[in-house]
């Protein structure tokens, strides 16, 4: 299933990819399957491939280069920039300050380019507002690449409707990137009003809650990774939360699919211009991910998920203090 992205954008797969997890974000990964993984989509047709220049300092992106290797035209690259990583010694990365400033994204497109082995983006996204650089002139050093021909068209990630509003008083946005699942919820008042408006698309991350919602994470102490920081994950949240994914699990029993399905279904339900980018670095959860374009939900269906799920029912904030903080709202 394709939609178009933003009003006067691209066709695009509804259900597309995040390669994130494939550069170490959530455990270990095996660099053979994320790219036959990354080829598998490509191959059903799932073209949407989304990466980001700060996911373990450009390896995500030398990774998806070898798998559109001789088929690049069957890929649409959503290539993220403007955040600022530190690599500890013990190989760890810290996010650091977002950078929005014209010079540095002139530059950094080039190095992704390379990494890719390609000669243009399809959807450029400035990965966190600069609280430091006047958006407009961050969306305008954007304007100057599609000009150039080096990208295709401009995308935001995490930015507030006032934001959103001045970028797009610059150029024509494309995409908004942003946490879109059953479990966050927040953009409903606001963010989402407003890029209707604008006709700008959404691309919801995280459909799963970083797959908290698949039911397979059992106790805290499944989680190895950068997640064991994100309050939903800690304590009396985990356990509060995980009984409302027993919940949601047995209805998706109902509708005979997985909770995954039904979770990203669900985002899917919220409106044609919304297509969403579940994170796996194994083939047979993007096989699964990819049918979920099958299950269909009706009203019945959409209330009884809202009946266990209403909006901000979760415990705990989707990310700690510190990355809160830096989300421009
Ligand atoms: N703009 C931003 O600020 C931002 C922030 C975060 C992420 N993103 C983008 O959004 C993408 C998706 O978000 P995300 O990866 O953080 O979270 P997600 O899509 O909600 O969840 C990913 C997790 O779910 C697991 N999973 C996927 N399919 C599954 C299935 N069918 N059954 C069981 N588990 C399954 C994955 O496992 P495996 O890893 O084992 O495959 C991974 O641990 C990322 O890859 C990235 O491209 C953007």
């Amino acid at each position: 299933m394709n939609r178009r992205l933003g009003i006067n954008g691209p066709l695009v797969s509804a259900i597309g990819l995040g390669c994130m997890g494939m550069s170490g974000a959530y455990g270990p990964s095996d660099e053979k399957e994320s790219i036959a993984t990354i080829e598998r989509a490509l191959e059903l047709g799932h073209n949407f491939l989304d990466t980001a220049d700060y996911y373990r300092l450009g390896h995500n992106e030398e990774l998806i280069s070898q798998a559109i290797k001789d088929k690049r035209e069957k890929a649409f690259l959503s290539v993220k920039t403007g955040q600022l990583v530190t690599p500890g010694p013990d190989g760890s990365m810290t996010p650091g300050p977002v950078c929005g400033h014209p010079d540095y994204l002139r530059n950094a497109v080039f190095y992704s380019l390379r990494r890719l082995k390609t000669d243009y983006i399809d959807l450029y996204t400035q990965g966190r507002v600069d609280p430091t650089v006047p958006i407009e002139e961050t969306v305008g050093a954007l304007a100057d690449l599609v000009q150039k021909g080096v990208i295709r068209y401009i995308g935001l990630s995490e930015a507030s409707p006032d934001s959103i509003r001045k970028a797009a008083a610059v150029h024509p946005i494309t995409a908004l990137q942003i946490e879109y699942s059953l479990w966050s919820r927040d953009i409903e008042a606001e963010v989402l009003p407003t890029i209707r408006k604008l006709g700008i698309g959404l691309v919801a991350y995280a459909p799963l809650s970083r797959g908290f919602l698949s039911g397979e994470i059992r106790t805290p102490n499944d989680l190895k990774d950068s997640r064991v920081n994100m309050p939903r994950y800690q304590g009396e949240n985990f356990y509060k939360n995980l009984a409302l994914v027993e919940q949601i699990k047995m209805l998706a029993t109902e509708k005979g699919c997985t909770p995954t399905q039904l979770a990203i279904a669900w985002v899917l339900a919220q409106g044609d211009d919304i297509i969403t980018i579940p994170g796996t670095k194994r083939i047979n959860y993007l096989e699964a991910n990819i049918a979920s374009e099958n299950v269909q939900l009706n009203r019945e269906d959409l209330q009884s998920i809202e009946a266990i799920m209403p909006a901000g029912i979760v415990s705990g904030t989707r990310y700690p203090e510190r990355f809160m903080n830096a989300l421009n709202r």
